[in-house]
């Protein structure tokens, strides 16, 4: 069934998903630590090297909230018994450290994704929250899933394999559903003031 490769596929990018919107909740709670991760310093072309959009906070944010949302799928899924491809593997073996290792790892190349995305759009040329489409939507995808992978052997044996591959759903979702979803999200934020720009 597509509809439980879909809800599957979402499940488990959620630590994703959560760093992704992360920053500009950890920016409402700490708003002092604005530290930029470029430092301030500016590129060959005059523009920042990252821009001021990308603090340190919201890397730290991004990476514990990940660890956070981990270890909540994978306790629920536990908890509410479902399939052993749906938490971590914890039913399998996977110990709580390395679940929350797992999730730090998505969390933080989520948002190493977006900083390395806001280098390219700076040397472009686009100003801080100016939009650039697909790339908005795709950094955080391309980087989590390159963190699932990477950070897999820390989980039970093949679970990470077994997790994106057994239902083709799992991984269509990730990538193809996730801009989608990242568009729904952002007009929301915007909606309730959360975000300066709907994109
Ligand atoms: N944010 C942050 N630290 C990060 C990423 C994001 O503090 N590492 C916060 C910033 O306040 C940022 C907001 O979350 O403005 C929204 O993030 P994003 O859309 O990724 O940044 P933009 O401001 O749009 O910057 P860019 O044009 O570089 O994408
Ligand atoms: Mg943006």
């Amino acid at each position: 069934m597509a509809w439980v490769g879909i809800l599957h596929g979402l499940w488990i990018f959620l630590p994703a998903y959560v760093a992704n919107m992360g920053p500009v909740f950890v920016a409402k709670l700490i708003p002092g630590w604005t530290a930029p991760i470029d430092g301030g310093r500016v590129g060959k072309d005059g523009n920042r090297i990252l821009g001021p959009g990308k603090t340190w906070r919201g890397l730290a944010g991004g990476t514990l909230l990940g660890a956070l949302t981990a270890l909540a799928v994978a306790w629920a899924a536990q908890r509410w018994n479902v399939m052993q491809s749906w938490d971590y593997g914890a039913s399998a073996g996977s110990p709580w450290w390395a679940i929350a290792i797992y999730g730090a790892a998505i969390g933080y190349m989520a948002l190493v994704g977006d900083a390395v995305k806001s280098y390219f759009k700076r040397r472009l040329g686009k100003q801080r929250g100016a939009p650039w489409v697909p790339f908005d939507q795709l950094d955080f995808v391309v980087f989590g899933l390159a963190a699932m992978v990477l950070a897999g052997p820390v989980l039970a044996d093949g679970w990470v394999r077994g997790a994106l591959l057994d239902d083709w759903a799992v991984l269509a979702t990730i990538v193809l559903l996730t801009p989608l979803l990242h568009f729904a999200v952002n007009i929301i934020g915007y909606g309730l003031k959360l975000k300066d720009v709907p994109w």
